[in-house]
């Protein structure tokens, strides 16, 4: 089976005239037809106004969107949103608080041509209502159901109208740890049952590992990387990737001989044959501690995680790095270990990237 591709951004942009730099700079990428992608990037680089021009709550100040092969926004052209079929879930539910369940999720139905009649908003309610798990909450109002609840309805009421696309805004960010780790993957399961394509943006790196097929990150408008969660983790394209998405480590290293040379020693690491300076980059769980008395680096604070212990260490330089070990590796604060890195698990960078 082809899957159809449901979103085509091409070099969109948005420039607010308050602001200095574009919030939303030169973003292209591809969406398939159920594909699930999480959108990352620290608070202000621009995600909400990427959803917001894709739903066209937002006008783009340049390049095209086209949605299901349809273009719906472009030079000189401009779809209004209740014309596009997306649909649209924020942080904070906004549910009408004055309409019971059955009524906020059939708003999103009235537009839809040709109009459905009552019977079938009925029986759209009713279907839609088994799907996120909530049939016979039909009476209910908002302020009578759980947060997570209420995020379940928001879901259902963007899904009624069968939308090409959903947009979800930091769905699950105002709901308590558990209840966020168990509807994430309900929210997943759902918008695959349905096959409907989405763009999920969080916060948090674990949440869309989670749940997405494919990851974007972002840094100051610009789209870093999109890529499987495996191919971000594992090959992040630049110094912003890897800190935001692992938190990794990074050493300065000079190349010598076959080796690159740090402060904690020198390790044998696949890098461009022209690169002499760069960045070694190492994630916290890909390193081994051993205790060594004669050794320079200290272990400054250790956290209790449950699974693993994760400690901060201070080089002789005074540099701060992380580590993560299982819980058989129990180390003092205070203590001095040697530590080892996975030189397959590496990477170097250049020193400006
Ligand atoms: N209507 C507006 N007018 C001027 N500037 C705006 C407007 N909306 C957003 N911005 C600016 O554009 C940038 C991107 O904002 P946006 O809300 O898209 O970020 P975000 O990634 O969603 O952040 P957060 O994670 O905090 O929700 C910010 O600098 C913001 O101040
Ligand atoms: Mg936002």
């Amino acid at each position: 089976m082809i899957e159809s591709i449901i979103l085509e951004l091409e070099a969109v942009t948005k420039q607010f005239t308050s602001k200095q730099c574009p919030a939303v700079n030169q973003i292209s990428f591809q969406l398939k037809q159920g594909e699930l992608l999480g959108l990352l990037g620290p608070s202000g680089c621009g995600k909400t106004t990427l959803l917001r021009m894709i739903a066209g709550f937002e006008k783009p100040s340049g390049g095209k969107i086209e949605l299901a092969g349809q273009l719906v926004s472009g030079e000189k052209y401009w779809v209004e949103p209740e014309k596009r079929k997306t649909g649209m879930v924020f942080q904070d539910y906004a549910l009408f608080p004055h309409l019971n369940v059955s009524d906020n999720i059939a708003f999103g139905l009235y537009n839809k041509k040709p109009k459905p009649s009552k019977q079938q908003i009925k029986e759209r309610v009713s279907q839609v209502l088994q799907l996120v798990g909530l049939g016979g909450l039909e009476k209910r109002y908002p302020h009578e159901l759980s947060g997570g609840q209420q995020q379940r309805i928001a879901l259902a009421r963007a899904l009624a109208p069968q939308p090409e696309l959903i947009l979800l805004d930091e769905p699950l960010s105002n709901l308590d740890v558990q209840v966020r780790e168990r509807l994430r993957h309900e929210v997943r399961t759902i918008l695959k049952s349905t096959n409907t394509a989405a763009i999920f943006v969080t916060h948090d790196q674990e949440e869309a590992m989670a749940i997405a097929d494919k990851i974007g990150v972002m840094q100051d408008g610009k789209l870093m990387q999109i890529g499987t969660p495996e191919q971000i983790y594992s090959s992040p394209a630049c110094k912003f990737v890897a800190e935001f998405v692992t938190q990794a480590n990074f050493l300065q290293a000079t190349k010598n001989g076959n080796t690159w040379q740090t402060e904690l020693g020198a390790w044998q690491i696949d890098s461009p044959a022209t690169m002499n300076q760069g960045e070694l980059m190492f994630r916290q769980e890909d390193v081994i501690l051993q205790p060594d008395d004669g050794a320079v680096t200290v272990i400054r604070e250790r956290e209790f995680l449950g699974r693993e212990y994760r400690y901060c260490l201070q080089t002789v330089s005074g540099k701060r790095l992380h580590a993560r070990t299982d819980v058989k590796t129990q180390l003092a604060v205070g203590s001095t270990v040697k530590l080892e890195i996975i030189p397959n698990m590496a990477q170097i960078f250049p020193l400006s990237s």
